[in-house]
């Protein structure tokens, strides 16, 4: 994959053009986008997605509250005194993205974006247009290609490696299989980092009933990535190497809830959350 990376005034530029945006498959981004009520998809996407909401209505509060994760867990990991980020499977951003977050926190933050959508990328450039190029930078690279991102000199130009960093997988392990070593590639961005550094991390679960999400996810078959579904142990699997706060990996709404759990959000157990500190 080529270094398609950008900074915010255009400081990182290498050989960056348009990129096609791809109309005739649904993608994991713009599915997503539709749950959480955003106007950056297309038919195809709401397609998918409504296939998929006829079977399981609770995915758009699952989409909610996953957002929602994100946001806490950037905050607590910048109270606790970390200052860069690197959100891998950053997804469109919306209000309440990470560096807006984390600024709120410490105004210095340094934050870089990946995802591997092409669409997604273009949203991030858009919304960091005037942001300081030294501290936020988009990268367009693939998870599963760990070394490319560690060895990406966008990423090196905005993230002091040697000082603890949070690397932040919220909902995009889900697009990765076993097979192509999902466990592996968490470890790989855990060694990378300095101790002290962190993990949040959510992904989606088979839930209390059995045979509901794996129908559902069925809407998004011909999606460019499919869905995987993993238990509770599995996903905390994710957090080998590091200490976890509390209260540990939990259903998405009850990772350190900022109000009172509705019933709703309490039986919403379709996926996990937890945050890390490597040791
Ligand atoms: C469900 S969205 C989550 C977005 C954001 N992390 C959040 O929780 O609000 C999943 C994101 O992961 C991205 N994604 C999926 N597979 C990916 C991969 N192999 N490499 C990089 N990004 C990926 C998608 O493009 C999408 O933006």
């Amino acid at each position: 994959m080529t270094d398609e990376s950008i900074g915010d005034g255009g400081a990182w530029l290498p050989q960056w053009t348009p990129p096609p945006i791809e109309r005739g498959q649904a993608r994991p981004a713009r599915i997503y986008d539709y749950l959480l009520g955003g106007k950056d998809n297309f038919e195809v996407d709401r397609e998918a997605a409504e296939v998929a909401l006829d079977l399981m209505p609770e995915l758009r509060a699952m989409a909610r509250v996953n957002r929602a994760f994100l946001g806490r867990a950037v905050r607590h990991l910048a109270e606790a005194g970390i200052t860069q980020f690197l959100d891998i499977g950053s997804g469109i951003p919306g209000p309440g993205n990470t560096g807006e977050v984390a600024r709120r926190v410490h105004p210095e933050a340094r934050v870089v974006y990946v995802d591997y959508d092409p669409i997604v990328c273009a949203h991030s450039r858009a919304l960091l247009v005037g942001a300081d190029p030294d501290r936020t930078a988009i990268l367009q690279a693939d998870v599963r290609e760990p070394k490319t991102i560690l060895d990406s000199g966008a990423v090196h130009a905005v993230l002091d490696f040697d000082q603890p960093i949070a690397v932040l997988m919220v909902a995009v392990l889900d697009f990765v299989s076993d097979v192509e070593d999902a466990h592996g590639i968490a470890i790989q961005f855990l060694d990378a980092l300095a101790p002290g550094s962190g993990l949040a991390l959510s992904h989606a679960s088979e839930g209390r009933e059995p045979g509901k999400f794996g129908a559902a996810r069925k809407g998004w078959n011909n999606a460019t990535s499919q869905l995987v579904l993993r238990d509770r142990q599995e996903v905390g699997r994710f957090f080998t190497g590091t200490e976890l706060l509390a209260p540990g990996v939990v259903i998405i709404p009850a990772w350190r809830p900022d109000h009172e759990l509705t019933d709703a959000e309490r039986d919403l157990d379709y996926g996990y959350a937890g945050v890390g500190i490597k040791r």
